[in-house]
């Protein structure tokens, strides 16, 4: 197989992020209907979501008519290529229909369902991070800047992200998420993808969720790791399908928490 040129891949996960945000920008802050999707737990949905997701899969049906697609809202279709698209239009659609600008749009590309590509776009706050084989970066309203995991901070000193405590829900896995954030320094919320894209860019040390689905988590791995962060499921599965995610800065925290959380 030749290559591929993840520039060029790059440039065109840009202009699906753009194009997404025009169709998602109007409903934000606008009291929007809130549609319900079936399920245990009260789960949102808007406009905002579909439409940001259709124009995301026409671009790529016009562009790379042989890739697959994977995206929240309008499912799987098979692709011919070894390439799957994986699209989250709005991740935080909580926060985005309580008008908090703490949602993104994950945009990632698989090989033979290995995360190779990844990019995580605010539009609102105006912060697009991305990561390939090649490195992992953070554009902040045009200004690009390469972006780099901490390393060197024992549990202890560490600073945890996590999007909810109710998304721990076993008893054994809310006991896990205790035994490690009773041991860091500082655990925050609400924070869905952003909190994996501010470790990759060195400002908390480990990011973490549970009962994932793999257009939450296969987006933001490639940004982790071109950031030169590390991550686990840590039951046991491919964190690129989902489920159980930590990832952090350094190979030596990401143990050291791990330990922590068999108990
Ligand atoms: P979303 O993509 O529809 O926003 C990581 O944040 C994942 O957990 C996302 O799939 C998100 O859904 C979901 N999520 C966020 N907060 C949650 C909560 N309180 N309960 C259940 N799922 C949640
Ligand atoms: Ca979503």
């Amino acid at each position: 197989m030749r290559t591929p040129d993840w520039q060029d891949l790059t440039r065109f996960a840009i202009a699906l992020a753009g194009a997404s945000a025009l169709e998602i920008l109007p409903w934000f802050r606008r009291n929007a209907k809130i549609g319900l999707k079936a399920g245990p737990v009260w789960d949102p949905v808007t406009e905002g979501d579909r439409a940001g997701e259709r124009v995301m899969r026409k671009m790529i049906e016009e562009h790379y008519p042989d890739h697959g697609i994977n995206g929240e809202e309008y499912g799987i279709r098979e692709g011919r290529s070894g390439y799957t698209w994986i699209l989250d239009p709005i991740d935080g659609t909580r926060s985005f229909v309580c008008g908090m600008p703490t949602w993104a749009t994950l945009i990632g590309l698989n090989f033979e369902g290995k995360p190779m590509l990844g990019l995580m776009n605010q539009p609102v706050v105006g912060d697009m991070f991305y990561g390939s084989p090649e490195g992992a970066w953070l554009d902040h309203r045009g200004a690009s800047q390469s972006i780099r995991a901490r390393t060197g901070v024992a549990l202890s000193a560490a600073a945890i992200g996590t999007t909810a405590p109710e998304l721990y829900r076993e008893g054994r896995e809310r006991e896990c998420f205790e035994r490690l954030r009773k041991k860091a320094q500082l655990t925050r919320y609400g924070g869905d993808a952003y909190f994996f894209a501010v470790m990759a860019a060195g400002h908390i040390d480990i990011a973490m969720d549970a009962g994932l689905q793999a257009y939450d988590i296969a987006p933001l791995l490639p940004i982790v790791t071109g950031a030169g962060g590390v991550y686990a499921e840590w039951t046991g599965g491919d964190a690129a399908e989902g489920g159980n995610v930590i990832t952090a800065g350094s190979q030596a925290l990401l143990d050291e928490a791990l330990s922590v959380m068999r108990g």
